[in-house]
């Protein structure tokens, strides 16, 4: 029983002023939970209503890549400047310290490596991403892939009913394989699937005619970097990419593979939050390189 000496009744009811109607700033996620909308607000800044995502998961495919070889040495500086770091377990465990508070996008399914064709993908167990903290969950959906298309639209299903469940949002990683098309009908088509099928944001690329693409999708859409480019370059691809419409971006290559790794994710983060140019973001970029 809390102790009642000197307790205030209450009187400030504010009889006659409307409720406040709470909006919310993620993209078609105002009907879900409360749980659900704490973790996207973890991911995207309620301020701008976008992110920018650290991306090193390429190691559950790719093995040891350029930039990532020492996780500790290469990422771990790099985390302050990020709003949401994207990674498997294994590298989380191991190589990310659990005092930096950020959220974790954690890749959620695994198959084959750059080896081999994409086959048999399958899912971790849910209860790993809540022993982890997980604020969001990211599984591949390969449309069109004749083997693979059923089999990772069946995984995002999955783990949306999952996530539903939990209250962890899932991304939907649009895959692009060898054979695949890149254009704006394929990575439209792709983006709208995730998101019919329960993913409350999507990855996929930039491509012309994205405007397109994040407009028919009814959750944000963030874009990944791809291969490495000229800073200028990537910096161009994230302001052309929020200026048509994605809610941010989710970055590797681009951003660990740079001259100055650190100097190129603040110069992103400026693109993404502040609304800088290109031409301004390098002029940063090279401040900061110094
Ligand atoms: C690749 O394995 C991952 O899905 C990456 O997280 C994604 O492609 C983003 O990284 P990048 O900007 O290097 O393409």
């Amino acid at each position: 029983m809390a102790d009642m000496d000197g307790f205030r009744e209450a009187v400030n009811f504010g009889i006659g002023e409307k409720s406040e109607t709470q909006d919310f700033h993620v993209k078609g996620a105002s009907s879900l939970g409360w749980g659900m909308k704490d973790r996207l607000s973890r991911i995207f800044n309620p301020r701008t209503g976008r992110t920018v995502m650290l991306a090193f998961d390429h190691g559950f495919i790719m093995g040891p890549t350029s930039g990532l070889e020492r996780i500790d040495l290469s990422i771990v500086p790099l985390i302050e400047y990020a709003d949401c770091l994207m990674c498997t377990r294994g590298i989380l465990r191991t190589s990310v310290p659990p005092v930096f508070n950020k959220p974790i996008c954690l890749r959620s399914d695994a198959g084959s490596t750059i080896l081999t064709e994409l086959n048999r993908n399958v899912l971790i167990d849910v209860e790993d991403a809540i022993r982890v903290n997980a604020s969001a969950m990211a599984v591949m959906f390969s449309a069109g892939d004749g083997e693979q298309e059923a089999v990772t639209a069946s995984n995002l299903t999955k783990m949306a009913d999952l996530g539903y469940r939990y209250g962890i949002p899932v991304m939907g990683v649009t895959a692009v394989g060898k054979q695949m098309a890149r254009d704006a009908r394929y990575f439209a088509l792709a983006s709208r699937v995730c998101a019919e099928n329960g993913a409350s944001i999507v990855k996929t690329y930039y491509c012309e005619g994205f405007e397109k693409i994040a407009s028919s999708c009814p959750v944000p859409v963030v874009i990944a970097g791809g291969k490495k480019l000229p800073e200028k370059e990537a910096l161009e691809l994230c302001y052309k990419a929020v200026n048509d419409g994605a809610a941010g971006v989710d970055m590797g290559r681009n951003v660990f593979q740079s001259d100055s790794p650190a100097a190129m994710i603040q110069a992103v983060h400026a693109v993404v939050h502040d609304g800088l140019t290109p031409y301004q973001a390098f002029e940063l970029y090279e401040d900061l390189k110094k």
